[in-house]
């Protein structure tokens, strides 16, 4: 059974046609209105969403599926004590798929171990979140015509950046890609990232300065300081306003540079850079239920060909 735990799991190959699906998605909606009738998605969300849980929702339903769930752990059995594992294994007998957030770095590979229909981690904690990287993908495809020959600077919470992680790891596929990771030293990507990177021979520089590689840039990706993975509340005050990108900021920027961000924001960006045309966050956004009908179908072919 194919699963989607860490975007790793995809081959370069498999994204590729991933990525061509929502793009004939998106341009022949009609075409797959009843792609998935009579099927269920199951939305498990232990952690709170917007962006991921409706936009699985969305697409299910325009591929003429339904949709059951809980949108908080306290609406679920979790809160009497009932483990994920057993709570996924109970929902997979009700749905054809499930689509599961938790604030726990792995629950999503401890949950797939007991079911026996697509799993496809929607974030788990500080650790991976690979729907939002393929949202990320389509949207550098789309907006950057090419997926090669990059300079990506990436900006803000490095450490407990699930998407960040999984955008690296992603990317790091692609010919000529260079990284500029831009973060108070506190925030830095983890060691574990950064050796695989080395291990890798991937092209990075670390910084701690907004403005200062701006020219060099090609997708500027932001990222939100997450209060939710401070242990130190004093230390979220400290750092949250590390980076804040404004119009006056973006004076050396590429005309041809795309500003993305998983969103939500809270004030890393100023809604004055929502008018500049280099702005791609919102598109992204919309990308992201294209792509997930793309996953949806994708891992329920999979499982009807016993893959
Ligand atoms: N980008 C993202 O994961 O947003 P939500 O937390 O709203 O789902």
């Amino acid at each position: 059974m194919r699963n989607l735990i860490d975007i790793m799991d995809l081959s370069k190959a498999e994204i590729n046609d991933m990525l061509d699906l929502a793009d004939d998605i998106t341009a022949h909606k009609e075409k797959y209105w009843e792609s998935c009738k009579h099927m269920k998605l199951a939305t498990l969300f232990f952690e709170p969403s917007t962006r991921t849980r409706l936009s699985f929702e969305a697409a299910m339903i325009e591929l003429g599926g339904n949709v059951i769930g809980f949108s908080t752990a306290d609406s679920s059995s979790a809160m009497k004590g009932e483990t994920v594992e057993d709570t996924c294994r109970i929902v997979s007998q009700y749905v054809d798929i499930i689509a599961m957030r938790h604030p726990k770095e792995g629950a999503p590979v401890a949950a797939a171990t007991t079911i026996e229909v697509p799993l496809i981690n929607a974030g788990d904690g500080g650790h991976y979140h690979p729907t939002q990287t393929l949202t990320d993908l389509l949207t550098i495809r789309n907006e950057m015509g090419t997926m090669d020959d990059l300079t990506i600077g990436i900006v803000g919470d490095l450490k407990y950046g699930r998407t960040v992680h999984s955008l690296i790891k992603a990317m790091s596929r692609y010919k000529k890609i260079k990284f500029i990771l831009i973060s108070p030293k506190e925030l830095e990507i983890p060691y574990y990232l950064k050796k695989w990177m080395n291990d890798e021979n991937l092209e990075y520089i670390e910084t701690n300065s907004l403005e200062e590689y701006m020219s060099e840039i090609d997708v500027l990706y932001m990222t939100r300081i997450q209060q939710e993975r401070f242990f130190d509340i004093n230390e979220y005050n400290r750092l949250k306003n590390s980076f804040i990108l404004t119009p006056e900021k973006l004076i050396d920027a590429k005309k041809t540079m795309r500003i993305l961000h998983p969103l939500p924001r809270v004030n890393e960006i100023t809604r004055e850079v929502d008018k500049d045309p280099r702005a791609a966050y919102f598109r992204q956004a919309l990308n992201g239920k294209h792509i997930r009908m793309a996953l949806i179908l994708t891992l329920l072919k999979w499982a009807e060909e016993g893959r």
